[in-house]
């Protein structure tokens, strides 16, 4: 860490084809803005990179489904990224986008220099091709089954079912998305040859960077123990960044070319707007002082460690980044978060259901963090953390210092007296979180980190617990002038040691402490509040949340589930073939509703008098309550029955037949209805 003088922190710019959810919070941008704001806290120089990732096939393949055009799908999304990142307190000194002209000149610079500099080989190859639209398909484009778990839906670069990376050769039975075959056709692109750098990349990574995540450094093993093969940069689409190349029309710069240029392209971007904040943006990116860190997903390592990494040095002006940390995914309530199917929590819907709620939502995602494995997101855990850890340690410890200190000394900070041996033992639980936090920030353990925040509430509330400042009151105003001493210390400690992880609470406990100017450097101390201080008004820091809204999240997330269900429904397999006579022994009939009321201990059946044209009335029980929630409504109406069943006894009752009704996708039930009515007892063929 030392040997650098700044350090640039960059996030994985998210495709601007949707909204952004909890998973790429967790895994990305929650860790990078605590470490960001670790880092500054600190007084270090740092730049903190954003932006979205407007170009490639997620983008066209949505303003294909909506029948919009690609630059109208990135303006939308790219505007309620932006906006829910900052209202989410993730503090991007600069997000911009890769439409940017900014960003197109410098992407197609960049692979102009590396074409001229004979970096890129130039090659014809036999590339899927669509005749039915007339275009070459991609490998997101191409749909197939799975060599590996036989997903019979995977992508050409990717099955999402078991997450293996794929190349769209390797499919069996490849197709386009509406079942299109597809046929071969040769077309020239030009491709960077990843296995020229294979031994360099070695040395670099496997060799230099031991340190990097397990997760990280095992997969670039994975990869550079195999034969790297050359990569195209340049693809026959029409969305994207025009190759700078004579001959290239209707090819456009591979998008995992242009997109981490953005990173830089965006770092102009800012610097060139405000120089004498920023400087050059080659102070960034290029002195080997300037340390770089990429945050990214687990399905990014291979181009930010590899592909990224072999442009810069093969362009050679660049610094290479010093640490790539990747998180694993997060689950929802047990699923795969999936934007196709709209399973997820979407940032820019939590902050209109959950208003001023984003610390809630930083914390749980950093203490479910999934570092080192897949971790799963629940409301109910959403719910507990907020209730059991912010609301019942952190803020129950803050509450009562700052009531005690406003009902005993209106508010100003009282005097620290002697010691006794428990304020030195709780003391001395403080003295090394300092180093202890801040260890573990700079080894990127956010999970841990904030975990020893939280033992330092815990300390607090344990210290008010067992002082019992309310009642030594009664007896010794000295002692508790000590104790709410201390407890403002450690209060004033808390503002400064969850800065980075709940940014909006500390800013808010600052308030309330009426602390103007704060750092990093005094986390541990015990006279940050000096005597007399005089206190602000305090508020909730944290306040509980209830069932009802917790469940109102839950239906919402079974709402989807639903209309899941519905969409993938396929109906069951026609069962095996009966003979005509069969078929007519079953004798089915008209009837009308005479009466219909629920049976009693039974929230399934339903209890029918019906007029089947015989004259006397017929009982039939039919488990159908849970829809017909109103029996008396059925009154009048005729139903379809089976008039020659055996009959059956239910809950005490002798049923007569059964009510045709019709079962849906989702088990719910429906009768059946007539065109018009007809006589009772009409038979039914
Ligand atoms: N848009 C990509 C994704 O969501 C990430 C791009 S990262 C960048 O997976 F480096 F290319 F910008
Ligand atoms: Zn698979």
């Amino acid at each position: 860490m030392d040997k650098f003088k700044r350090t640039l922190v960059t996030t994985a710019l998210p495709y601007a084809n949707g909204p952004v959810h909890i998973g790429h919070l967790a895994g990305v941008y929650v860790p990078a803005d605590i470490y960001v704001r670790y880092l500054r806290l600190k007084g270090r120089e740092v730049l903190f990179i954003g932006g979205s990732d407007e170009h490639g096939v997620p983008v066209t393949q949505r303003a294909r489904k909506e029948g919009i055009t690609p630059q109208d799908v990135v303006d939308r999304y790219h505007n309620i990224i932006k906006k829910s990142f900052a209202e989410f307190g993730i503090s991007f000194d600069i997000y911009s986008r890769t439409t940017s002209s900014i960003h197109h000149k410098f992407a197609a610079d960049f692979f102009r220099k590396l074409y001229d500099e004979g970096k890129l080989v130039e090659q014809e190859s036999l590339q899927f091709f669509d005749e039915q639209e007339n275009r070459f398909l991609t490998d997101r484009d191409i749909h197939g089954e799975c060599p590996r778990c036989h997903n019979l839906d995977a992508y050409g670069d990717q099955c999402e079912k078991c997450g293996s990376t794929l190349s769209p050769d390797e499919l069996i039975n490849p197709h386009s998305k509406d079942g299109h075959p597809l046929v071969k056709k040769p077309t020239k692109n030009w491709y960077l040859p990843l296995n020229d750098y294979q031994d360099w990349l070695k040395q670099w990574i496997l060799a230099g960077h031991k340190e990097w995540r397990p997760n990280v450094y095992g997969q670039c093993k994975s990869w550079l123990d195999l034969d790297l093969q050359p990569r195209a940069m340049t693809r026959d689409l029409d969305w994207g960044i025009p190759v700078p190349v004579e001959g290239a029309e209707g090819k456009v710069l591979y998008v995992w070319f242009d997109a981490p240029i953005g990173y830089i392209s965006n770092t102009k971007e800012l610097c060139d707007n405000e120089p004498e904040k920023w400087g050059s943006w080659q102070k960034w990116w290029q002195d080997p002082e300037s340390r770089i860190v990429h945050f990214i997903g687990k399905d990014n390592i291979v181009f930010h460690c590899i592909i990224f990494p072999t442009m810069l040095k093969a362009h050679g002006d660049y610094t290479l980044p010093d640490n790539v940390p990747s998180n694993e995914f997060l689950n929802l309530e047990g699923k795969k978060i999936s934007t196709s199917r709209n399973w997820a929590i979407w940032l820019n819907e939590y902050l209109v259901d959950m208003p001023g709620k984003q610390d809630v939502l930083r914390y749980v995602l950093t203490a479910n963090a999934p570092e080192t494995k897949d971790n799963d997101f629940t409301w109910k855990d959403y719910q507990a953390r907020n209730n059991n850890e912010l609301v019942a340690v952190y803020g129950n410890f803050i509450n009562r210092a700052l009531k005690l200190t406003e009902k005993y000394f209106s508010n100003h900070v009282p005097a620290l007296g002697e010691l006794s041996d428990y304020d030195r033992q709780t003391l001395a639980e403080f003295s090394d979180c300092k180093a202890r936090v801040e260890d573990l920030l700079e080894n990127f353990k956010f999970r841990d980190a904030q975990k020893e925040a939280m033992e330092l509430a815990r300390i607090g509330n344990k210290y008010l617990a067992e002082t019992e400042p309310w009642k030594v009151a009664k007896t010794d105003m000295k002692r508790v002038e000590t104790i709410l001493n201390l407890s403002l210390q450690i209060a004033a400690n808390l503002a400064i040691a969850f800065e980075p992880f709940l940014p909006f609470s500390s800013e808010k406990l600052r308030r309330m402490l009426n602390m103007e100017s704060f750092s990093w450097n005094q986390l541990g101390r015990t006279d940050i509040l000096p005597e007399g201080h005089q206190l602000g008004a305090s508020e909730l820091l944290f306040e509980k949340i209830e069932d009802e809204t917790i469940q109102a999240q839950i239906q919402k997330l079974l709402d989807t589930k639903k209309a899941n269900e519905e969409q993938s429904y396929k109906p069951a397999p026609i069962a095996d073939t009966v003979a005509f006579d069969d078929f007519l022994k079953l004798d089915i009939r008209v009837a009308t509703v005479m009466a219909c009321e629920k049976v009693k201990k039974s929230d399934k059946l339903l209890k029918f008098t019906l007029d089947d044209g015989t004259g006397t009335p017929r009982t039939i029980v039919s488990g159908i309550a849970k829809q017909y929630t109103e029996p008396e409504a059925l009154v009048g109406r005729q139903v379809c029955f089976i008039a020659n069943l055996a009959p059956r006894m239910l809950k005490g009752i002798e049923s007569q037949g059964m009510i045709l009704s019709a079962e849906d996708y989702d088990g719910s039930l429906s009768l059946t209805a007539l065109e018009h009515a007809v006589k009772p007892g009409s038979k039914v063929c």
